[in-house]
């Protein structure tokens, strides 16, 4: 029986008795972060966390609007949450994030919902919590210029208790023309490094062995202050002195923005793992203009000419949108051209979803067909497969440290874990455990993982 209590004919939720929460996440490793920001601030007030949908008092989806898939997912969960509704009266259900703030009152008048919040809403949450009644549903989508969650410690989620992410800013000041971030997430704010570096130190002593320092724009990260400013490559060293026995990743960084000197300092920390997401979206120069998108081709060919002057080895991987507006074949075969000469290990590839509001919304018809959008992007696939094969293969008979993660999801007498490029390594073992560093060496591969043993 869920946990509410009936004052005067007003049923609302019960704080006697600890009432259970569930949050399920959708979209990036931002949103991971932030379910985590948002359980901190729940069990603060007085909730407990549950993983049984079945046993919750409180549902919630932390949701994300980047694509239009990602939303009709959303949609279809709202249906499943209110038969818990149905079956247990006085259920809570709740939109978090990104497509809380796109559709803010538009969630509500399905009457299926009872608290919309958006990003920068969540230390709003056990207000509205205890504000909720059945017919008055409550809603927060105010954007901020300051919130960053700075002095909040994440209630972590994930399962192995090796790698954690940390959020170093929030927001985007980038206006891609494609993109719907800017408006979920507000303004670009930086976090200050003397928390972040609180942060990576707190979860290294719980045992974490790995952090992902996390931002849209990671390169644009700066902390002003009167001893000095603090930017990217700045934090990277703090960071990085943390311990030598912990790994530091970063994601995402801005083609246009990403400097040498981040580089050089990646050279100079062992523990910062030796792998760039520089996301390339379109080959074509002609797109990029149109995407917004402050590069080149040849500007981007340049950057990762350098990452590889200055981090031989180093992992590349790249985010594309196949049939953005007015794409041609030729844009396309440019795009294909660059996935052949560039070579990545891996990229998140994505036909272009139009999204309400944002400016190629607005002022481009979305005119590549479906069939054509998921021609193109099949294409890619099927090139940057064999390109990861091939990429994959480079590493056959080289040594790596691996982080160890745990058991290999195939063969329970096997190990698995990353090495500094970011490629899952996989290897028999039966004697360390998650969180220890082991030396491999790779015997073959697949097109996504190292087949290695132990040195
Ligand atoms: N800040 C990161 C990207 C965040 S969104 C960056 O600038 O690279 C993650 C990825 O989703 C993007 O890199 C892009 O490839 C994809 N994406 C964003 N908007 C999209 C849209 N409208 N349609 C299809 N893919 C999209
Ligand atoms: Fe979106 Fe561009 Fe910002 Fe990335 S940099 S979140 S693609 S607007
Ligand atoms: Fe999605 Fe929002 Fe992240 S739109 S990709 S959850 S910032």
């Amino acid at each position: 029986m869920p946990n509410v209590a009936d004052h005067y004919g007003l049923r609302k939720i019960d704080m006697s008795n600890k009432p259970k929460v569930y949050i399920e996440t959708y979209g990036c490793q931002m949103n991971v972060n932030d379910t985590e920001v948002v359980f901190s601030i729940l069990i603060s007030a007085g909730y407990e966390r549950t993983e049984d949908i079945s046993d919750a008092d409180v549902i919630f989806a932390n949701t994300c609007s980047v694509r239009d898939n990602a939303e009709q997912r959303i949609w279809g969960r709202i249906e499943q949450f209110n038969l818990q509704k149905k079956n247990r009266d006085g259920v809570i259900v709740g939109i978090l994030g990104c497509m809380a703030e796109r559709l803010k009152d538009k969630l509500l008048g399905t009457k299926k919902v009872d608290i919309v919040a958006g990003p920068d809403a969540y230390r709003s949450l056990p207000r509205l919590l205890e504000a909720v009644r059945p017919d008055s549903p409550q809603i927060d989508v105010l954007l901020s210029r300051e919130e960053t969650y700075g002095d909040i410690t994440p209630v972590r989620i994930d399962k192995n208790g090796v790698s954690a992410f940390i959020s170093i800013m929030r927001g985007c000041n980038n206006v891609c023309s494609y993109c719907v971030v800017p408006y979920t997430r507000g303004v670009e704010r930086s976090r200050d490094p003397h928390t972040i570096v609180r942060e990576a130190e707190d979860v290294f002593a719980k045992g974490y062995k790995e952090v992902t320092l996390l931002g849209q724009n990671v390169d644009s990260y700066l902390w002003k202050c009167d001893s000095g400013d603090i930017n990217f490559t700045a934090l990277l060293g703090m960071v990085a002195k943390v311990s030598p026995e912990l790994r530091i990743r970063f994601s995402t960084s801005n083609p246009q923005d990403i400097s040498d000197e981040v580089l050089y300092t990646m050279a100079a920390h062992d523990n910062i793992c030796k792998h760039i997401h520089l996301p390339v979206q379109s080959g074509s120069d002609r797109m990029l203009e149109k995407m917004r998108r402050r590069y080149s081709r040849e500007w981007y060919l340049q950057r990762v000419a350098r990452i590889r002057e200055i981090l031989p080895g180093c992992g590349l991987t790249t985010d594309v949108i196949a049939g953005f507006c007015s794409e041609t074949e030729e844009d396309h075969k440019l795009t294909l051209s660059l996935f052949d000469e560039v070579c990545f290990d891996t990229a998140f590839m994505f036909y272009y979803s139009e999204r309400p509001g944002t400016i190629a919304a607005r002022n481009y018809p979305d005119d590549v067909d479906i069939e054509t959008k998921t021609r193109r992007l099949n294409e890619i696939i099927e090139l940057q497969n064999k390109k990861s094969l091939e990429s994959y293969r480079k590493d056959v008979g080289k040594r790596f440290k691996v982080l160890v993660e745990g058991p290999s999801k195939k063969n329970p007498e096997e190990l698995c874990g990353r090495a500094s490029n970011n490629k899952m390594c996989v290897f028999p073992d039966v004697f360390h455990k998650a969180g220890d560093y082991v030396e491999v060496e790779v015997l073959s591969c697949t097109s996504a993982t190292l087949i290695c043993r132990l040195v």
